[in-house]
């Protein structure tokens, strides 16, 4: 199995999760731009069934000489430009990622199975990992569902939104034997603190300003990780080529209601009377670290999943519940300072505003 993109946050909780649950050989494949790290699978790095290559998924030649070596019968397409940010501070690398290199690793499977048997051909699998965020956004009522047209509002969910496409076109044109997967925002172990739920634990534990976007009201539907990534074995698996399959545990909160959360959490394991960052700025709770500042150009309000075709074709269900789940990341933070600290020094980055255009 080859799993691009293993090197990032889903990916490599991916990893760790097929190489305990199935038998296959999981060979990564990842560029490691500022979102991937060889930190992510130090765990790994030495099981038996483990590979890494280092490759840009936009590098037709390079894709399918990995193709020939490895011999996959089942290919994980992680690998993308994530941050809805960063896309509007710089589209250029998504279009190139997201679009172009899917594009790749489709026609890199379709070169590759030419030579193969017919047997060989339909036993073949790609799944394309791609997001709800393909489907635009919603007001206060009303789910995503697999039929719901796609009307991306950002450049991170266009270029995702294009690359569906693409897939979808392999499959009805060359009977390539493609899945594609549409989840909702991902929590947990190994995210990279630029994201919203990492980026207010880590800013608060260093009474840093907790950034929210326009008033706070804005909702996203929560998945932890480790159910999208069973969710994403199943479908891989069991899942009927060309269809697409939603995932989300409908788990549906207010930015505010995270960064509360988070904040409340934090006071419990790691109070804030007791944090000299916060005694040095003179302030009694995380809470106080709340500062409202200027939206996100084109900010979608509402996005909220429903996941029965999965649950009933597929037997999927999410495992954790969010407050189990919220607990569990906030601790895995605590517990992992050191890596935190070394991802941000690898990648040069310190947690500084991103996206508003300018
Ligand atoms: P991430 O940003 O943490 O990791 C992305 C990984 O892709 C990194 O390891 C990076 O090095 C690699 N990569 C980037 N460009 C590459 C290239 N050109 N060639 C090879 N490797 C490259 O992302 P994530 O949050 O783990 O998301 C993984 C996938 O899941 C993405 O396709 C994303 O669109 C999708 N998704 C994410 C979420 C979420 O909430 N994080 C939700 C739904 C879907
Ligand atoms: P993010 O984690 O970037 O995921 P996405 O944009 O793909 O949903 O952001 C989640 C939500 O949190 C989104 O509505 C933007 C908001 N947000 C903040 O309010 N402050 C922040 O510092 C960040 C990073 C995000």
């Amino acid at each position: 199995m080859i799993v691009t993109g293993g090197a990032g946050f889903i990916g490599t909780n991916f990893v760790r999760h097929a190489l305990k649950n199935t038998d296959y050989r999981v060979v990564v494949l990842d560029k490691l731009t500022y979102a991937g790290s060889l930190l992510n699978l130090k765990q790994v790095e030495n099981h038996e069934r483990y590979a890494f290559e280092q490759a840009d998924i936009a590098d037709l030649d390079a894709i399918e000489d990995i193709y020939q070596r490895y011999q996959p019968d089942r290919v994980v397409n992680f690998a993308a430009e994530t941050h809805v940010d960063r896309s509007i501070d710089g589209p250029e690398p998504f279009v190139r990622t997201n679009l172009v290199g899917t594009w790749v690793m489709l026609e890199a499977a379709r070169r590759y199975l030419r030579d193969k048997n017919e047997d060989e051909a339909s036993a073949f699998r790609l799944l394309h990992v791609s997001t709800d965020e393909v489907y635009g956004d919603l007001d206060e009522t009303g789910l995503f569902h697999e039929t719901t047209p796609y009307a991306p509002s950002s450049p991170y969910s266009a270029s995702k939104a294009g690359a569906d496409h693409m897939v979808h076109a392999y499959h009805r044109t060359y009977g390539l034997n493609t899945i594609i997967t549409n989840c909702s925002n991902n929590y947990g172990p190994f995210q990279f603190p630029e994201k919203l739920i990492p980026v207010v634990i880590l800013n608060a534990l260093e009474a840093k300003d907790l950034r929210i976007y326009g008033d706070g009201s804005n909702i996203r539907d929560w998945l932890y990780v480790e159910d999208h990534c069973s969710g994403i074995l199943k479908a891989l698996e069991n899942g009927r080529p060309g269809r697409n399959y939603n995932i989300g545990g409908r788990n549906e909160r207010t930015n505010l209601q995270i960064i509360d959360r988070i904040c409340k959490l934090l006071e419990k394991h790691r109070p804030a009377a007791e944090n000299p960052a916060m005694q040095a700025r003179g302030l009694k709770q995380y809470a106080d670290l709340k500062t409202f500042v200027e939206d996100r150009p084109g900010h979608d309000l509402r996005y909220a999943i429903d996941a029965d075709r999965i649950r009933e074709e597929l037997g999927w269900e999410p495992k954790h519940n969010f407050d189990s789940g919220i607990e569990h990341t906030v601790k895995w933070y605590l517990d992992n300072l050191d890596w935190c600290k070394d991802i941000q020094e690898e990648k040069n980055y310190n947690r500084e505003r991103l996206g508003t255009g300018k």
